[in-house]
Parts: C-alpha cells; sequence; structure tokens
C-alpha cells in the first residue's frame, strides 16, 4: 500500500455513513500510536500535518515516519496539510509528497477565499493532490492564528455552492459550533452544534464531502487525570461525542482531532513521573504515552467514527 489520496477514502465514506479521522502528527510516538491503532482497527487514515508541526520536526522527518508507518501497516494513509496559510506552504507540501492539502483561506473575504483556494487547487490538481477549502470562521487556537469566539461565525450556507464551484475543491470544511482547543464552550454552556446549518448545506451539496475541524471531546477523565498529577487546566469542555457520532453518519467525512491525544499523552507523562519520579530514561514515559495515544484513537474510530474495518 502507497499514501493514497483523500478521494476515494471520501466516496466510500460518504455511502457508507462513517467518516474518517483526521490526526495530527508531530513525532514518531504519535504517529506510531495513531498507526498501530488504526491497524488493529483495520481503518483508512488521514496524518495531517500543521504548519507548526512542521517547523518542529521537519517535513522530511515526518513523511519519512509517514512512510514507514505505512511500510509497517500496510494501511491506506493520506498525508495531509492542516490549515496551509498561502500558496507557498500548499505547493511545497505538495512537490514534498503530501497527497491532500488544506488552504485555510477563511480569513480573507470570499472573493480573495475563492481566488487563493483557486490557485492552489490548479496546481494541486495537476499533481494529482487533493484539496479541502474552508468556509465560515471557527474560534479557538491554531498556530498563528487566534480568532476570539465573537470573531468566529458559522458557514452561511448560500455561499457553499458558488465557493464549490468557483474553486474545484474536493472537500469543505465548515464552520457549524466546533472551535479549536480544549476550551469550546464556557462552564454552564450547553455545547451544542448547528446540525440545521449542515441540513442546508448537505441540500446545496448533494454528494460532496464536508470536513469538521476542532473535533475534540476533551473528555473529563483526561482533564480530571493532568489535575491529578499536577496540571492545571481550568474548565476544559468539548464537543460531545455522541454529536460526533451523529455527523460522521452525515455528509461530514473528515473529522479532525489534535486536543484529545494531546491530552491523553500529557496525562500518561504527567501520571508516569508521578509514580516514577527516579525515571529518566525516555524511553521509560514515552512507552505508555504512545500506548495512550493508540487507546484514545481506537476510541475515536470505533465509537465516533464508525471507520473501523474500512480499510
Ligand atoms: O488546528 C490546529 C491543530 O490542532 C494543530 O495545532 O497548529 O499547534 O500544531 P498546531
Ligand atoms: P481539536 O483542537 O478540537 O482537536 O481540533 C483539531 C483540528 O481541527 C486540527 O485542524
Ligand atoms: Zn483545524
Amino acid at each position: 500500500m502507497a499514501l493514497v489520496t483523500t478521494k476515494e477514502m471520501f466516496k466510500k465514506a460518504y455511502d457508507g455513513g462513517y467518516a474518517i479521522g483526521a490526526f495530527n502528527v508531530n513525532n514518531m510516538e504519535i504517529i506510531q500510536g495513531i498507526t498501530e491503532a488504526a491497524m488493529e482497527e483495520k481503518a483508512p487514515l488521514i496524518l495531517q500535518v500543521s504548519s507548526g508541526a512542521r517547523k518542529y520536526a521537519k517535513h522530511v522527518y515526518l513523511m519519512k515516519l509517514i512512510e514507514a508507518a505505512i511500510a509497517d501497516t500496510g494501511l491506506p494513509i493520506a498525508v495531509h496539510l492542516d490549515h496551509g496559510d498561502d500558496f507557498e506552504i500548499c505547493k511545497s507540501c505538495i512537490d514534498g509528497g503530501f497527497t491532500s492539502v488544506m488552504i485555510d483561506g477563511s480569513k480573507h473575504s470570499f472573493e480573495d477565499n475563492i481566488k487563493l483556494t483557486k490557485q492552489v487547487v490548479d496546481y494541486a490538481h495537476a499533481k494529482g493532490v487533493t484539496v479541502e477549502g474552508e468556509l465560515g470562521k471557527l474560534a479557538g487556537i491554531e498556530d498563528d492564528v487566534n480568532v476570539s469566539a465573537e470573531d468566529a461565525q458559522y458557514t452561511n450556507p448560500s455561499e457553499v455552492e458558488e465557493f464549490v464551484e468557483k474553486t474545484g475543491v474536493d472537500s469543505l470544511a465548515i464552520a457549524i459550533g466546533t472551535s479549536h482547543g480544549a476550551f469550546k464552550f464556557k462552564p454552564g454552556q450547553n455545547p451544542h452544534l448547528r446540525f440545521d446549518i449542515l441540513e442546508e448545506i448537505e441540500k446545496r451539496l448533494p454528494n460532496f464531502p464536508i470536513v469538521l475541524h476542532g473535533a475534540s471531546s476533551v473528555i473529563p477523565e483526561f482533564v480530571a487525570k493532568v489535575n491529578q498529577y499536577g496540571g492545571k487546566m481550568p474548565d476544559a469542555i468539548g464537543i460531545p461525542e455522541e454529536m460526533l457520532r451523529q455527523a460522521a453518519k452525515s455528509s461530514v467525512c473528515k473529522i479532525n482531532i489534535d486536543s484529545d491525544l494531546r491530552l491523553a499523552m500529557t496525562a500518561s507523562v504527567r501520571e508516569h513521573f508521578a509514580v516514577h519520579p527516579d525515571h529518566f530514561d525516555p524511553r521509560q514515559y514515552l512507552t505508555p504515552a504512545r500506548a495512550a495515544i493508540k487507546e484514545m484513537v481506537k476510541r475515536k474510530l470505533v465509537n465516533v467514527l464508525g471507520c473501523n474495518g474500512k480499510a
């Protein structure tokens, strides 16, 4: 099995009523934890790399690690640029072997977003690479972008047809109430997603794959574990798994998860040092940390995405 694009994956996910997990990767342990889980659950997989991850680990290291994971697991894996900010980073990732890129023009005007996205699509499609665009603004924190809740905007369904038609994108990320990071809702707020907006979008874009960013659930037991072992995470609240399960059965074909993996890994490392304060060999704490990533990914594949057994 070689690297694949998201094209075939999304078609099967759309028809099958499940979603593919897109998990952010930054190092070997994270890649191994995710891919071991997917191999055991026979799940197709998207490994995504943010510009921050690329700066942290370097493009070539992540690419070689992902190639090693494919050789090791035999899984269909797409390697995807998460939140490409401009044409240059998308081009660099396409030239460097990624099979899919996101151009996130959501901070621009509708017209400029179309122009930028089309430029990336033209370049990517000529090289057989798939492209994800975004309409609407998610609240929360990404690499260089911090969108406040007041500036966040739901996707306007009346814009989606024109955007898809004029850009030629292969999938569309939408804003229906998810947001990036561990603090998605305030205490006392009722977590909710705008399924009514999703339905309006589906009416206008039949048979078209939709993407949800900011879809970690920030599972309370993991936040509690981080805090039990010396962490100080105030009031972290995510998207309930039940709502994501519902979304995965709809036109949503890709669900992005990063914060839940970060939490699982950090909880494991904190617990390890609380129990073994004398340890200093990184393998001693990274072995359980990698296992924690694997367990979290299995939970997502089986309980949320429904893509187990679909590889
Ligand atoms: O959406 C953002 C992802 O969680 C990646 O986070 O930009 O800190 O690598 P990062
Ligand atoms: P979370 O912060 O909810 O995990 O979202 C990750 C994401 O959308 C990456 O693009
Ligand atoms: Zn995102």
